[in-house]
């Protein structure tokens, strides 16, 4: 694996900091985003990090943060968070800016940094979806949505470029153990506050007893070390089995089995 830099987003905490700490380890320069890195508390700021600010729900920012990184090696699209509650609900403002921060600002980056990798004839880019692009569940229509649009453009990016020596790839993770943002997004009074409550309920006992973030900053090292990586990687507690579920099983198995686990019918 030659080493060189990689341009990490949202590494404040979560999945972000445990790759750019594990990236940091085996020896690569990381630059690091966060939106306030003159904010991060002592205990999370990584020495021998570079951090820049991003807000990824701003369209411009990420002109900005491609100049200030400067070269990229490797590109890890990691800063998002997952909004909950009903599809019928959610205002036009909040769904512009769940998919600007999950999917808009991840192709935005892609695009700014890949010319700088075509010129070189190497680079990887690594986008962290999550296991809702292939198992939607209930209450999480926008997270799954620009999920699932992450997946395919990665598919589509990959092939685009392979002929340049770009790797790109996906990984999704199932549930791992952090303090990933749930922003409720439900009017008051709604007639899906009940299930809602119980799909919440049921997320946060899964988030408890899920695998460390570490897990999928060695699927990152896995890729790397890849000779010919694959599109996509699940990553995290029976990784292998629940990709291999929703891979196989028809959509209405795979539907019946997420209103299931999310006790949708209480
Ligand atoms: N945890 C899971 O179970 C799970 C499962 C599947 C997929 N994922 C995916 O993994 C990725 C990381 O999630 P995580 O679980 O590690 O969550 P996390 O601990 O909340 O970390 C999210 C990171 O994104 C940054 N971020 C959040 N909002 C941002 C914004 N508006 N602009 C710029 N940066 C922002 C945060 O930085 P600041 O707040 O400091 O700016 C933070 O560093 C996400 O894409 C998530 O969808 C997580």
């Amino acid at each position: 694996m030659a080493y060189g830099r990689v341009l990490v987003t949202g590494a404040s905490q979560g999945i972000g900091r445990a790759i750019a700490e594990t990236m940091l380890a085996e020896g690569w320069g990381v630059v690091a985003t966060c939106r306030a890195p003159d904010k991060l508390a002592p205990a999370d700021r990584l020495d021998g990090v570079t951090y820049l600010a991003f807000e990824a729900t701003d369209p411009q920012a990420t002109a900005e943060l491609a100049r200030q990184a400067g070269e990229v090696d490797v590109l890890i699209n990691n800063a998002g968070a997952s909004p909950i509650g009903p599809a019928e609900e959610a205002l036009p403002a909040k769904v512009r800016e769940h998919f600007q921060l999950n999917l808009f600002s991840a192709i935005q980056l892609t695009q700014a940094i890949l010319p700088g990798m075509r010129e070189r004839r190497q680079g990887t880019v690594i986008f962290i979806g999550s296991m809702r692009s292939e198992a939607p569940s209930p209450f999480s229509s926008l997270y799954s949505a620009s999920k699932a649009a992450i997946r395919s453009f990665a598919q589509c990016l990959r092939m685009e470029v392979e002929e340049y020596g770009i790797k790109v790839c996906v990984i999704a993770p199932i549930f791992i153990r952090t303090r990933l943002g749930q922003e409720l997004l439900m009017r008051t009074g709604s007639p899906y506050a009940a299930a809602v409550d119980r799909v919440r309920a049921s997320r946060a006992r899964q988030i408890a007893a899920a695998a460390p973030a570490g897990v999928v900053a060695r699927t990152v090292l896995s890729i790397l070390r890849a000779r010919r990586p694959r599109p996509l990687y699940f990553s995290g507690r029976f990784a292998r089995l629940q990709g291999f579920l929703t891979q196989h099983l028809s959509r209405s198995g795979v539907e019946a089995i997420m209103a299931r686990r999310f006790n949708l019918k209480g």
